[in-house]
């Protein structure tokens, strides 16, 4: 069975690309702990690209990594690229984001996804983008997932995330829809 590195330390991540790609016949291993790969890319894409290549060529293996993150349009887009550092711990990143929403009517906003899959040499094989729409809601709701969940209420359910349980948030989700484009790809790939 071919190896394929989750290129992040993100716990939130792992768990639902465990899921998502249980159809995949490959043996899903994390990049190790020690690791770190600088994100100083300026787009989502950059940083996924980064990702992957850097984990695939020190690993001689497939990698798969992602760069993801909420826009938000009363903020001109931001956190965007720096919503994992956006405070310190999510409850503070949550926090600062309703604190600089206040007053503000419009609450739109939308989370991406930018997916790479790079092969054993570093070479970039697949792509993948994908955003959900959605609002950034007043007070927490929801117990379920990680980071921004909890504030953010998908459009078409009115549910936020953390009120999905992981079959529906991998269905609306940004995550689970740019994978979903490429999985047909990663099944003749780990055939
Ligand atoms: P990355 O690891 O640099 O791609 O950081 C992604 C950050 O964006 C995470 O640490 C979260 O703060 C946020 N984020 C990305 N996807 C999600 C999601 O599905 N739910 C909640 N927050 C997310």
């Amino acid at each position: 069975m071919k190896k394929l590195y989750l290129a992040s330390k993100n716990q939130g991540k792992i768990e639902e690309y465990k899921k998502l790609l249980l159809d995949v016949n490959c043996e899903l291993l994390l990049q190790p702990e020690s690791m770190e790969v600088e994100e100083n890319g300026i787009t989502f894409r950059e940083n996924a690209i980064k990702k992957a290549r850097e984990v695939s060529k020190s690993m001689r293996n497939y990698a798969i990594a992602d760069d993801s993150g909420i826009c938000i349009d009363a903020l001109d887009g931001k956190p965007g690229i720096y919503s994992s550092r956006y405070a310190e711990n999510d409850k503070k990143r949550i926090e600062r984001v309703l604190t600089e929403l206040d007053g503000k009517e419009n609450r739109s906003a939308f989370f991406i996804a930018n997916i790479c899959v790079c092969s054993p040499n570093g070479d970039v094989i697949l792509e993948s983008e994908a955003k959900c729409l959605g609002n950034i809601i007043f007070k927490p709701r929801g117990n379920s997932g990680f980071g921004y969940d909890p504030i953010f209420e998908e459009l078409s359910s009115k549910l936020t995330f953390a009120e999905m349980n992981n079959d529906l948030k991998d269905l609306f989700s940004h995550r689970g829809q740019a994978l979903k484009k490429i999985i047909p790809q990663l099944l003749k790939i780990f055939a």
